[in-house]
Parts: structure tokens; sequence; C-alpha cells
């Protein structure tokens, strides 16, 4: 075996033939079949594949970096995130060594918070068990906190030009049309089925740039509504194009219903030297989010958020018109709600001076959230750990969750229309 064929992981290892058999359509078996395909999907790279600033090199960091920023996330979402990351961590040393409230913070926006946890994790391992160099092996990338199969693949082939296969949303849909595969993708026979298919088609030569070339197809021809078939560089070696399925595949299973929820966020406020203070805490390992500030935060009745108000209560919230919040509101707020806060951050919570209602999509759920500012009453004890009393400045550099970050600035701009306090 060559040595850039190690580490690719097969139990069947590397044969392409034998590979191709596990695959159910004849023409996957003929090697000259493959060649041509290969041929094709490469001179059609060549003039059509995108130039992302990932692509600029073969540096394996920031190709780690890049592909750990596109699980679940489009390219133009994370362009702007990798250009930060870049300038600010330009090495995996220099991110290991940076606080992990600060990866958080540039991380803020982009979602799936777990990926920069993880992100911080795997740079710190690099840097402890290889030295600061990624393994060129895939098995190896694979033991990474975060990397799967396919990131590991992708860091192999594109840094490292080992042939090793990729399977992800967009070879997944060109790879089940090719192949007229009728299986449910996300099935484990689906899956077996584009992962032989994937080893068996990866161009030997030149497995960085194929495996990129068909991430492209994938994304710009091969899409999932109306597919470019006319303009395709490989139509011809296509199953679903010569049935006429391309329309009906893949196959996918049926999306989770969303299920509408609400929330109700409490922020005790207080005044504290002369500073206007929120109290926020930071959420823990196993939560949603964990650790980002947010407010305290659960899931009430719809009655409670309607009780405090829809779009009337977010305007009045916004035109400064503190006289409105208070009694009213306050009534609205479930007694059992304060108890648990209390209870958790030791503050008396007194009456509500002003709150906002949002409404925004976390996996299958809606959600609809209200979130008020509240008074204290009496001295606020010490507070337990993770509990923090924030200027509006200090939020600017907390890393918060998405909603966390639209509380804030609604925070600031109350404060800025009310400069004299709520
Ligand atoms: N999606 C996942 N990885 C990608 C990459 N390297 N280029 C473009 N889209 C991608």
């Amino acid at each position: 075996m060559s040595p850039s064929r190690a580490g690719r992981g097969s139990k069947r290892g590397s044969d392409p033939e034998l590979l191709a058999e596990s695959v159910d359509l004849p023409t996957v078996q003929d090697p000259g079949w493959r060649k041509m395909l290969q041929r094709q999907l490469l001179q059609w790279y060549e003039v059509a594949g995108r130039r992302l600033p990932w692509r600029q090199s073969q540096d394996p960091y920031r190709i780690w970096l890049s592909e750990i920023m596109l699980q679940q996330t489009t390219v133009a979402a994370v362009i702007p995130y990798f250009q930060r990351f870049t300038a600010a961590w330009p090495n995996v040393a220099a991110l290991a060594a940076a606080p992990l409230d600060e990866v958080l913070r540039l991380w803020e926006g982009l979602g799936y918070y777990s990926r920069a946890r993880n992100l911080h994790r795997a740079a710190g391992l690099v840097l402890s068990e290889y030295g600061g160099q990624f393994p060129r092996d895939v098995k190896l990338l694979q033991q990474l906190p975060g990397v799967g199969r396919y990131t590991a693949g992708a860091i192999a082939s594109f840094a490292f030009d080992l042939p090793a296969p990729i399977v992800e949303a967009n070879t997944e849909r060109l790879y089940a049309r090719l192949l007229a595969l009728q299986d449910d993708v996300r099935s484990a026979s689906g899956q077996k089925q584009l992962w032989a298919f994937a080893e068996a088609i990866v161009s030997a030569e030149r497995p960085g740039d194929f495996n990129q070339a068909v991430m492209d197809l994938g994304s710009q021809l091969c899409t999932p509504t109306n597919p470019a078939c006319p303009a395709c560089p490989v139509s011809g070696y296509c199953a679903a194009y010569r049935q006429g399925l391309q329309h009906e595949l893949p196959r996918k299973p049926p999306r989770a219903a969303i299920t509408a929820i609400c929330e109700l966020a409490l922020i005790p406020t207080r005044v504290h030297g002369g500073q206007r203070q929120f109290l926020l805490r930071r959420r823990e390992a196993g939560e949603r989010w964990a650790g980002m500030w947010d407010a305290w935060r659960e899931e009430t009745r719809p009655e409670v958020v309607d009780g405090l108000g829809g779009e009337h209560v977010s305007q009045r919230a916004k035109a400064g018109s503190r006289s409105l919040f208070s009694a009213e509101f306050s009534e609205a707020i479930p007694e059992s709600s304060v108890e648990r806060l209390q209870s958790q951050c030791g503050v008396r919570v007194g009456a509500v001076q002003a709150a906002l209602q949002l409404t925004y999509s976390v996996t299958r759920f809606r959600v609809r959230l209200t979130a008020a500012v509240c008074g204290v009453r009496g001295v606020p004890r010490r507070l337990p750990e993770g509990w923090k009393w924030t200027a509006v400045e200090e939020l600017a550099e907390l890393p918060l969750s998405k909603t966390g970050r639209q509380i804030a600035d609604w925070l600031s701009q109350i404060l800025l229309q009310q400069p004299e306090g709520l």
C-alpha cells in the first residue's frame, strides 16, 4: 500500500474494484466508467469550481476550521466568520491558547455552539498529542472532537491529498442521483451504498480536487430542486437522469414536525455604584448553548407570554414608556417562575419594568419568548457561581446566544432612550 493510501479505514481495504462491487449499479464496476466520470468532473471543476477563502492553501488548520464551520451552515454564512477567526488566530497554537470565552464570542451567530467548544478542545489536542501538526490519517483525525467521517475525509483529501471518500449534503444528493438510489439516503443501507460509492469513485491521482468538484457540482448544478441536468458534465453518467427521476431523488425521511412552545425570560436589574446592571447566568454543560451567557429563562404556558403582551408591549418598551409596566404585567408572571429564579440566584425579584417579545427557531421548535426586566427587592446577597451582574458595556464582550444578543441589544436600546434608568 502506498503511503498516501494509509488511513482509508475500510474493512474491505481500499481496492476500488472490491468497493464498486458493493454498489448496486453495474456501471460502477467498470473502471473505464469511473475514470471517465472523474475526468468530466475534474475538467468541469477547473472551469467552474468556486474560489473560496479556505481553498487558497492546503493548510490543514484552515481546512479543518472551515469544515467545522461548514457543518450544517452555508458557505455564504461561513465566509465572514472564517475570515475573522483566521485573522484572530492564524494557526492552531494561537487558537488553542485563546480563552474559550473569546472563541465562543467570535462564534456567536453561527449556531450549533458545541462546534466552537469542540474546536477549542481539538486545537488543544492537536498541540498536546501531535506537536501542533494535524495527523495525516483519517482514523486519527476522526478521534478529534467534532471531526466525523465526512470532516476527516475532507481534511485528509483537501490538505494531504489522501484518497479519502466524502459524503456530505451536496455529495449525498449527487451520488444518490448518479446511482438512482431508491433507499432513504439517511437510512443505514442508503448511507452504506453512498459511502461505498464515494470510496470507489474518489480519484487516486487528485482526491482533493475531485472531492471539492463533487461538492461544487452538488451545490451549483445538482441542486435539491430544479437540478440543472442539461448543464451537468456528468448527466450522461446519471442513472436518475436517464430514468427521469432527478426530481424525485434523493429520497429522504419526512421532516420532523415543528413544535410551537413559549418561553419566559426574567432579567433582574439594579443600579450599583451608579451603574445600571442586569443579572445573567452562564449556561451549564449539558444545556443548549452551554458556556454562553444568557438571561434566566424557562418554558412557560402560552397565556404567560400572551399576558405579558405581544407586539404592543414591545412597542411600548421601544417607546420607553415605563409607567405602562408594573403591576398589570407583573401579575402575568407565574409566582412559580419567580420562585424558581429566586431559589437559583438568591435575588428577590420585583415588578416588571419592561418587556420584549420575540420569536425564534431552534432545532424542531418554534419559540415565542417574552423577556421581562424586573426590579429587585431588598439587598441582593452574594451570587452563586455562574451568575453575574452585568453592565450594558460588558454585554458586548460576553458570548451570548442569538436570542441572548437580541435581548442585550434591546437592553442597550432602552437604556439609551432612558439614560436616567428604567
Ligand atoms: N460544504 C462543506 N465543506 C465545503 C467546502 N469545503 N467547500 C464548499 N462547501 C462545503
